[in-house]
């Protein structure tokens, strides 16, 4: 039995390393956005798990290259491409995840919501095909701003009479990623082992890593929680600036979804215990959508775990973070509204 949500976190880290060696299942899983910058990669490590028989890849270009190109590769799942809204609910048809990171990136000197008005109804209309064919599939959003498409694929469901808000998650992997590897780098502790939750939203101040319920337990200094907490919040904006104009984060993105897909998929093939980072619908603050851990189970959150006893530093962020989240998830529901 595990002790406490810091244990579980660390679990849901150590599945992306067991996946290959686990238990084969069959699933199919969706990607909507196959064939970008985040889809390419995605889709090749999705094609490793023995836990996937089926992957469809989705895109309105290019797909049927990606596929005839990942459909060679010696593992188990059966690639197919489809191209188009004509084939969209064919890709859909009998999923069990649909993972959505179709939609423009930011380039240097745009926040997120700059991409709200072309990613929007993006989301939008792929949230209304999938509760339409697999309304019961559990959902990862990716494409930002993440803080809105999450309650705009919530009310597409909504009105489609299928809202389930246990299965709609929004993909914050990628924060606690990024707040594992700073924070191992910056104490020189071997990485694999450690796990920092991350919780809040998905965009600059409403990213909030729990630097104080770091695994190891680990102290930092007043200089190193601000700056720390400031690298972990801005490191989108590092990779967009090094990148100079060609997209955001693809390979660290890619590997932040795999790992969150392959702990849905553990979780829904019965193994217990399973716990990542999400931004889901909650009712732990006065924000109506809240990242943090939760315990994934066979249907989608079995156990939305929390966030603990926060530090003061910690309990400042949240509360600078809440204006930011609640007008970026009312941007989202009015949009569908
Ligand atoms: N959640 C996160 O942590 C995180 C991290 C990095 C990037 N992102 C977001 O992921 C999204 C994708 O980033 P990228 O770098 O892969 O972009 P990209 O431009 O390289 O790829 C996007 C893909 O979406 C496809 N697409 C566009 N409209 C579509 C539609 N209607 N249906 C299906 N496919 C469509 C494009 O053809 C393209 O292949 C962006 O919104 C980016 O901001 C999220």
């Amino acid at each position: 039995m595990l002790k406490n949500g810091i244990q579980r976190c660390l679990l849901g880290a150590q599945l992306m390393k067991s996946f290959s060696t686990s238990c084969q299942a069959d699933s199919k899983v969706a990607v909507l956005g196959a064939s970008g910058g985040i889809g390419q990669p995605l889709s090749l490590l999705l094609k490793e798990s023995p836990l996937i028989s089926q992957l469809a890849l989705y895109d309105i270009a290019h797909t049927p290259g990606v596929a005839a190109d990942l459909s060679h590769i010696e593992t188990r799942a059966n690639v197919t491409g489809y191209l188009g809204n004509d084939q969209l609910g064919d890709a859909l048809k009998g999923s069990d995840v649909v993972l959505i990171p179709a939609g423009v990136p930011r380039k240097p000197g745009m926040s997120r919501d700059d991409l709200f008005s072309t990613n929007a109804s993006i989301v939008r209309d792929l949230c209304k095909a999938a509760a339409e064919t697999c309304p019961q599939a559990m959902l990862g959003i990716i494409t930002n701003p993440v803080n809105s498409t999450v309650p705009i694929a919530s009310e597409v469901y909504k009105q489609a009479g299928c809202y389930d808000p246990s299965k709609i998650f929004g993909v914050t992997t990628l924060d606690v990623v990024r707040a594992n590897t700073f924070v191992a780098q910056a104490k020189s502790l071997d990485v694999s082992t450690v796990n920092v939750p991350v919780i809040g939203g998905h965009a600059g101040v409403t990213i909030i890593p729990l630097l104080s319920q770091t695994a190891p337990k680990v102290s930092f200094t007043e200089d190193e929680l601000p700056s720390l907490t400031e690298r972990i919040q801005n490191a989108g904006t590092e990779v967009v600036e090094a990148k100079a104009g060609a997209g955001s984060a693809t390979l660290s993105m890619a590997f932040a979804a795999a790992r969150f897909c392959f702990s849905l998929l553990q979780a829904i093939n019965g193994k217990e215990g399973v716990v990542e980072c999400a931004f889901v619908r909650s009712d732990l603050t006065e924000s109506p959508y809240f990242a943090n851990p939760i315990l994934l189970g066979k249907t989608g959150m079995a156990k939305n775990l929390g966030f603990g006893e926060l530090s003061d530093f910690e309990k400042q962020r949240v509360e600078e973070a809440m204006g930011e989240l609640k007008s970026s998830i009312k941007k989202g529901e009015d949009f569908v509204a």
